[in-house]
């Protein structure tokens, strides 16, 4: 077994331009695990190869960090989803190689469980196949399809333990910004556990109130993770401005939307002590020097978000045991990222308080040590 991980470059970026129609892309492999690596497919009109090196350099630190024996990669298209059939049949050709050549490519933003199906299907891939692993007794949706909220629970586990491990004892007044699949999920987790969400964000705007009602906005958002403004609750708070979330009194701020939410330029507004990132590269490196400066503490989202990819990675890698029924094997996954995700939470807190500066860097090698 060897991990092929440069610190610097990626293993190779593979540039799209499409077989049997054109397209524009990458395929960034960031390192190698054994001959394997896996990631997301991003589709937005503005992704660049930088913005894929970067997201597959995160998923080469997640799973380093939870203890996965697979490398990181990414692929990014560049298109605003218009004849999507055409451009995912042509992807599908053009990625085939790679498919089954050990690098196994998801879903991430822009990109539908339909659209993989599309892809899988051109390139004729079953990742329940492959060549020297037992196989998958199941097929990819019906493993993958109820492990939708892990990413929320991870994230949730993460914040619950580092408001623990701040001392804290009562519960927290809540900030989710971005209410998707993980808003909705970390909104539900926290919520369950006793504490108040006082603040969701969606591209629309905040609403804020003393204490908001999850379900019953879960109930008026739509798929996009839009919330209706015709059907909200009563004595709720809405604001337009820019980053409004920023300005709602709170212990947690939970970054769930977009990638670098959190910049230079809005930083210094943060009330809560605690930010725990959702979403990828939720906040720049000026961000996060900030939040330090002013005594704050972040969870980031390689160690916070790695319930979607975890999940995928311990069914590529065969990790998960298959044996168990369905309902048994989505709490053995959601168990199995709770645990990482609490352990890495913990160990980058000790670490901070140890000492100045970054501590990711410090967790990084010595998971990477426990991996050789
Ligand atoms: N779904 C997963 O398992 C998973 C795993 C890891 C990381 N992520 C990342 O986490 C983020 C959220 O993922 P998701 O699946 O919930 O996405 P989603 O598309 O379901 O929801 C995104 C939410 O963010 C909101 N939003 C977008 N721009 C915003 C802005 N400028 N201000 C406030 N809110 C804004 C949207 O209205 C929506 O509520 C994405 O960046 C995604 O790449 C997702």
């Amino acid at each position: 077994m060897s991990e092929l991980e440069n610190p610097q470059d990626p293993a190779f970026t593979v540039h799209l331009n499409g077989s049997g129609g054109t397209i524009k892309g990458w395929v960034v492999v960031d390192s190698l695990y054994d001959g394997l690596a896996m990631g997301g497919t991003r589709m937005t009109t503005g992704v660049t190869e930088e913005e894929v090196a970067g997201l597959a350099r995160d998923m080469t630190q997640k799973f380093t960090l939870a203890g996965l024996p697979i490398g990181g990669a990414k692929a990014g298209i560049v298109s605003d989803g218009s004849d999507r059939e055409e451009t995912f049949r042509t992807f599908g050709r053009t990625v085939k190689p790679l498919l089954f050549g050990g690098i196994h490519l998801g879903i991430d933003m822009g990109v539908t469980p339909a659209d993989r199906a599309v892809f899988f299907d051109e390139a004729g891939y079953d990742p329940r196949y492959r060549l020297g692993a037992p196989d998958m007794p199941v097929d990819w949706r019906t493993y993958y399809e109820p492990l939708i909220d892990c990413t929320g629970h991870g994230v949730g586990v993460a914040a619950v333990t580092a408001l623990e491990a701040s001392g804290r004892t009562g519960p927290a007044r809540v900030v989710v910004q971005g209410f998707g699949a993980v808003g909705r999920a970390v909104a539900r987790f926290l919520e369950e556990r006793g504490h108040t969400v006082v603040g969701v964000a969606d591209v629309q705007g905040t609403i804020s109130a003393e204490r908001l009602p999850v379900a019953e906005l879960v109930a008026i958002t739509d798929e996009f993770g839009r919330i209706d403004r015709t059907r909200l609750p009563q004595d709720v708070t809405v604001s337009g401005g820019p980053d409004a979330w920023l300005d709602v009194d709170a212990d947690l701020l939970v970054l769930a939307a977009q990638k670098y939410a959190l910049g230079a330029e809005n930083a210094h507004r943060l009330r809560a002590r605690l930010v725990v990132e959702g979403a990828n590269l939720a906040s720049s490196a000026e961000a996060k020097e900030k939040v330090r400066a002013a005594g704050a503490t972040l969870v980031p989202g390689v160690i916070a978000n790695i319930g979607g990819a975890a999940s995928a990675a311990l069914a590529v890698t065969r990790v998960v045991p298959f044996d168990l029924a369905a309902d048994a094997r989505k709490a053995w996954v959601f168990d199995w990222v709770g645990d990482r995700v609490r352990q890495n939470t913990r160990d980058l807190l000790e670490i901070a308080a140890a000492g100045a500066g970054d501590p990711l860097p410090e967790l990084l090698t010595a998971r990477r040590k426990d991996r050789r």
